[in-house]
């Protein structure tokens, strides 16, 4: 029997093995971690209103997403530095969401050349997830680099102008080590370099980021390309509401695993606002805390079409590399099966709001 029967065993495994500096990067979140922690407590609150009695001997969590059949609605977030976790980095975690059949979001801050990890993803789709730097050539080039290499959409993360304060990350003097660099960053922007008391990525996103982003930028960015544009790290429906009316080609509701604005509120609660807000103008996609099949099943329920799961990932990545990710992944995608079948929706159109109900407050 495997030992790791869940996504949280792979967590233990792989927080015993990291650097205690890389373990505290990748599981931290800001300030008091209330976020981060409530991400996870939130999906526990949706309680499930399961139907009997249809035939679920056929269960098909798959879907049709950029042009591509995806094994499953679960999507790789884009998480920064994975050269940290493995030698082959996000060209490995390209190779094992590939192999489990599903689509890869590609951090603007990653240890591998956008070119190299849509090779080694082929035919899996990879979003590229892009943070918008103070020098505006310099972002114009990544897009267009990003376009180039076959990457299928562009993911603008709009909740992280400033970073919030990793208090982990400041107390171990978080930085990269002088053999991993930033090949899609912008030129010359430099990596994150050790600081005395201090994290090397805060310095970094204060110098390079820019803090001025509007919703004036985001009209920008959609007039710089004909790739589809999704806005991730929204969790309110009238700023759902004027992306769609901007023309994204969907929400993506984060708080960013709670790293960003402690006391944010956790993506479960946030999705059901942003479904209503936007109304079928642009698909919604969620992340945050998503661990188990049955969050999975409350994310569709709500209305969204796809989840996206961040740390997980570093945690298959760092264990067993490629297997690793592809075990994960397909792990999910197993429980989200028979969560289907237990709640007598055998495809993912029969997820409807009907199978979640809030808990009364002290359930
Ligand atoms: C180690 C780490 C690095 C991350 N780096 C980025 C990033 O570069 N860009 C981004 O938009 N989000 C980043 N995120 C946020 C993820 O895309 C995602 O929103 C979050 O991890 C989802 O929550 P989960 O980890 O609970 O699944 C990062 C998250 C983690 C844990």
């Amino acid at each position: 029997m495997d030992p790791r029967l869940n996504l949280d065993d792979w967590e233990h495994e792989a927080l015993e093995a990291l650097d205690p500096m890389v373990a505290g990067y990748y599981v931290g979140g800001s300030r008091d971690e209330e976020t981060l922690r409530g991400n996870r407590r939130a999906w526990s609150r949706w309680w499930l209103r399961h139907r009997v009695l249809t035939d679920v001997s056929h269960t098909d969590p798959g879907l049709e997403l950029l042009g591509t059949r995806l094994s499953s609605p679960i999507l790789a977030a884009p998480t920064a530095f994975h050269g940290l976790a493995h030698p082959g980095a996000e060209a490995e975690t390209a190779r094992g969401i590939a192999a489990a059949g599903g689509a890869m979001c590609l951090s603007t801050l990653s240890n591998t050349a956008v070119e190299e990890v849509v090779a080694a993803a082929a035919p899996a789709p990879v979003l590229f997830q892009l943070y918008v730097y103070r020098d505006r050539g310099a972002t114009e080039a990544i897009v267009a680099r990003a376009r180039a290499a076959g990457c299928r959409a562009l993911v603008v993360t709009v909740d992280a102008a400033v970073l919030g304060t990793r208090e982990r990350d400041v107390r171990s003097g978080f930085h990269l080590p002088p053999t991993l660099s930033l090949p899609n960053a912008a030129p010359g922007a430099g990596s994150v370099p050790a600081a005395t008391g201090a994290s090397g990525l805060a310095a970094y996103v204060s110098e390079q980021l820019d803090p001025t982003l509007s919703w004036d930028d985001l009209g920008w960015l959609l007039q710089l390309t004909d790739l589809p544009v999704y806005a991730k790290g929204v969790v309110r429906g009238d700023d759902a509401a004027r992306a769609a009316s901007l023309g994204v080609a969907g929400v993506v509701v984060s708080n960013h695993g709670g790293r960003q604005l402690d006391g944010s509120i956790p993506t479960a609660f946030a999705l059901p606002e942003v479904v209503e807000a936007t109304d079928g103008r642009c698909p919604v996609w969620v992340d945050g805390g998503i661990r188990r099949g049955t969050d999975v099943v409350k994310a569709l329920a709500l209305g969204a079409q796809a989840v996206l799961i961040g740390r997980p990932v570093l945690w298959g990545l760092s264990v067993a590399g490629a297997g690793g990710v592809q075990a994960i992944c397909s792990s999910l995608t197993a429980e989200l099966a028979e969560a289907m079948a237990l709640c007598g929706a055998p495809a993912l159109d029969r997820l409807t709001p009907d199978l979640v109900r809030l808990a009364e407050p002290g359930l």
